[in-house]
């Protein structure tokens, strides 16, 4: 099964035919395999429905999620599942949550979509990001995620030098990482300098 059918089987939204049907498996499924031991950690459990779904994907990733509202664990188990309670602009927590994690290979940002919380837990969890991992922001079309500036953080912090100064339209920077946007989803991807170094000599 491809990640999306597996998505609308466990009626996540991430797929294309619940709620608002927003496709973003369709990208993850060429970022994100379905076999191997890597680390994902999602912000945003609500109903587990996304969980669910990363399980059956690949059984063996390192699967972690935080939300702030404890009532999840009504809806999926904790003795199953990596669940941490707390809210993602609480630094300690998140760091509570990465030595527990250790490093990141995918995080993905499902949780609040307000654009203050979306930068600060950029901020505390790109450093856990491995070289060549990837970052991803969903729903920027939500009112709260004040898209432009949320994008013009990210990209500051993370340091990319942009050829234009209208994100959209920008698919590729120069720099320690490359920022895309798949409609209103953002993909952040920490490049691997030394393998750059190294492909350059
Ligand atoms: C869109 S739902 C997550 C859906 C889930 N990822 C899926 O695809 O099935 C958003 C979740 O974020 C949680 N949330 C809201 N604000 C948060 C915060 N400040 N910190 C952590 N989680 C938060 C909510 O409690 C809610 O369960």
């Amino acid at each position: 099964m491809t990640l999306t059918e597996i998505a609308n089987k466990n009626g996540t939204d991430k797929g294309t035919e619940h709620y608002e049907a927003h496709g973003y498996t369709e990208v993850y499924d060429k970022y994100i395999p379905s076999e191997g031991n890597y680390t994902l950690l999602e912000i945003g459990v609500w109903h587990g429905d996304s969980m669910r779904m990363w399980k059956q994907y690949n059984p063996n990733m390192n699967l972690h999620a935080i939300d702030i509202d404890p009532r999840v664990t009504n809806h999926i188990s904790p003795d199953e599942f990596n669940i941490h309670i707390g809210d993602q602009t609480d630094e300690k927590f998140l760091e509570d949550v990465v030595k527990l994690t250790g490093p990141l290979d995918f995080v993905i940002d499902d949780g609040s979509h307000v654009g203050e919380h979306i930068v600060k837990s950029f901020e505390i969890l790109w450093k856990h990001i491995k070289p060549g991992g990837y970052y991803f922001i969903e729903d920027l079309h939500a009112g709260q995620a004040d898209a432009m500036n949320t994008i013009k953080k990210i990209k500051d912090f993370s340091k990319n030098e942009s050829p234009s100064d209208y994100p959209f339209l920008m698919a590729k920077v120069i720099g320690p990482s490359t920022l895309s946007l798949y409609r209103k989803l953002m993909i952040i991807k920490k490049e691997d300098e030394s393998n750059s170094r190294n492909n350059q000599q």
